[in-house]
């Protein structure tokens, strides 16, 4: 049988490194503090939200909420933005997506300073990701490297195959596995023969955005499957409990594997743990 990722656990053990690591900080002096920004009150946002306060209290961190209204104008959020920027209390700035349709994601997400873009998301931060030098990593892919590392995975030689290209997901893990000395594939949509390529993989990071999409046919005897989707089932029955799964199909992939993620409880909770080192690293000499 497969050998179970473990996310939560990894996670915690990470989460109390950093604790350890910001009380030293503050014996000497030197506290941190995460602005955390939404706009309007997306359910889904609000408990991602509500995690990443939670974490940043339970390590140590001060986290300054702005929740704004849904009609807050780009105008007014850029302006935030820019007193944050400024403000030298502040560590680290974080702008929950999405955002509403009325704001350019990708504007708002550029005006944050790559010196305080916690999330990875700045041009200048992808650019550093591309080029081997120092900056902020996009926090889930961040979260696949400390999952594999502490499990034992050497990704040096290895066949590495992403399926998805996403800036957030995609290509930056294909950059880390790189950097790890992986041989990187990355899929997408339009891949002709995609089960034969992913057969290829020592290790597959399904990353499509699709429900159960991969059965046993796409992963090679022995592989590590790393699962970063999260969907929610209907419930089976009526007024039943709806169900969280992955892109892969758990009970067909997990007995032709050597290790795999589960959902929930492998990558997710990696997010928020690699969220919360993007902030200490922002004191780290
Ligand atoms: N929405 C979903 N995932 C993320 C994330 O990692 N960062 C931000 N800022 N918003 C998100």
């Amino acid at each position: 049988m497969a050998q179970l990722i473990d996310g939560k656990q990894i996670s915690a053990a990470i989460k109390d490194e950093l604790k350890t690591e910001v009380a030293s900080y503050k014996e000497q002096g030197i506290s941190i503090c995460l602005a955390v920004i939404q706009v309007g009150n997306d359910p889904a946002s609000s408990v991602y939200v509500g995690n990443k306060k939670k974490a940043c209290a339970y390590i140590g961190i001060e986290s300054k909420a702005y929740e704004l209204p849904e009609e807050t104008t780009e105008a007014e959020l850029l302006s935030l933005i820019d007193s944050l920027n400024q403000d030298d209390s502040i560590n680290g700035i974080l702008v929950q997506l999405p955002l509403p349709k009325h704001m350019d994601e990708y504007k708002i997400t550029q005006a944050i300073s790559p010196k305080k873009d916690v999330d990875g998301f700045h041009e200048q931060n992808v650019g550093a990701l591309q080029v081997g030098s120092q900056g902020f990593v996009s926090c889930t892919p961040a979260g696949v490297i400390q999952l594999l590392k502490r499990s034992g995975i050497d990704i040096c030689g290895k066949e590495c195959v992403v399926v998805g290209r996403s800036n957030i997901v995609g290509k930056p893990m294909a950059a880390l596995l790189l950097r790890e000395n992986g041989t990187v594939t990355i899929c997408h949509s339009r891949t002709r023969n995609l089960a034969e390529v992913c057969r290829r993989a020592d290790i597959l990071v399904a990353a499509i955005g699709k429900p159960k999409f991969f059965d046993a046919s796409y992963v090679k005897e022995g592989a590590v499957v790393i699962d970063v989707g999260i969907h929610r089932l209907p419930p089976a029955v009526e007024g039943g409990k709806s169900k969280l799964c992955g892109d892969v199909d758990f009970d067909s992939v997990a007995p032709h594997c050597s290790a795999i993620t589960p959902v929930p409880g492998g990558v997710g909770p990696m997010t928020i743990a690699m969220l919360m080192d993007n902030c200490v690293a922002t004191v780290r000499k």
